[in-house]
C-alpha cells in the first residue's frame, strides 16, 4: 500500500484529539494528503457501534463482548476508510486502533481475557496489517481522568463508560501501553503528555517529520 498509517494511543484525557488536529494542520501545510479518523466510530456504522460501547452502564458487556465489538468496528473502518485512503496515497491519522483493545480489554481488565484470543481476533479483522507508526501519549491517570471528566461536562451525550471504571483499571492500562511499546519499539514511540499543548505538538512533529523524512 502507498499511504502511511499513524495511530495515536493512550489512556483517558491524554489530549490525543487536540494533537491530531494540530498535526493534521501541520502536515497539510507541507502539502500532504491527510485523512483523520478515530476508533470506535470512524465510519457511519462505526458510530452506531461507538454509542453501544462508550455510553451506559460500565458492566453491560464483559471484555470478550467488548473486544468483538471493537474488532467489528475496526474491520469496517479498515475496509471502508483506512485502506481505500492508503491506496490513494494518503497519510491516515487515527485516534486509537488495535493497541487500545490490548490495553483496555486485556491489561485494563487485569488479563482476564486471553491474549491469544485477542490475537486471533486481530488476525480475523485486520490480518497482517499494522500501523507504520504509533504514538503513545503517556500521562498519570489521575491527571488524565480529571481532564476527561471536565471535557464531558460540555458533552450532550456523556461518553464516560470507561472513565467510570476503578482507578486500578486505568493504572493497568497505562502499564499495558508501556508494555506494548517495549515489545514493538520500532513501531511505537512513547511521549510524555503532561506538557502544554504546544510543547507536546513540537515533540509529535519531531517524531513524525523524522519518520516521513520531512
Ligand atoms: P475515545 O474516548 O478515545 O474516543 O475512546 C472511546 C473509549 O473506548 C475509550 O474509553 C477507550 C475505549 N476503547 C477500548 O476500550 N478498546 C478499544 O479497542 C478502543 C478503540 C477504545
Amino acid at each position: 500500500m502507498n499511504g502511511y498509517f499513524i495511530t495515536f494511543e493512550g489512556g483517558e484525557g491524554t489530549g490525543k484529539s487536540t494533537q491530531i488536529k494540530l498535526l493534521e494542520e501541520y502536515l497539510k501545510s507541507k502539502n500532504k494528503d491527510i485523512v483523520t479518523t478515530k476508533e470506535p466510530g470512524g465510519t457511519e456504522v462505526g458510530l452506531e457501534i461507538r454509542k453501544l460501547l462508550v455510553c451506559g452502564d460500565k458492566d453491560k458487556f464483559d471484555a470478550t463482548a467488548e473486544a468483538l465489538l471493537y474488532f467489528a468496528d475496526r474491520h469496517i473502518h479498515l475496509t471502508k476508510k483506512i485502506w481505500p485512503a492508503m491506496q490513494q496515497g494518503s497519510i491516515v491519522l487515527s485516534d486509537r486502533f488495535a493497541d487500545s483493545t490490548f490495553a483496555y480489554q486485556y491489561f485494563g481488565y487485569n488479563k482476564r481475557l486471553s491474549k491469544e484470543v485477542l490475537q486471533q481476533l486481530y488476525q480475523i479483522a485486520v490480518g497482517d496489517f499494522k500501523p507504520n507508526l504509533t504514538i503513545i501519549l503517556d500521562i498519570d491517570p489521575k491527571i488524565g481522568l480529571e481532564r476527561s471528566f471536565n471535557k464531558a461536562k460540555n458533552m450532550d451525550v456523556k461518553e464516560l463508560r470507561f472513565e467510570g471504571r476503578e482507578f486500578e483499571f486505568h493504572q493497568n492500562l497505562r502499564k499495558g501501553f508501556l508494555e506494548i511499546a517495549k515489545e514493538e519499539p520500532e513501531r511505537c514511540v512513547v511521549l510524555n503528555a503532561d506538557k502544554s499543548i504546544e510543547e507536546l505538538h513540537k515533540d509529535i512533529v519531531a517524531v513524525v517529520s523524522q519518520r516521513l523524512g520531512l
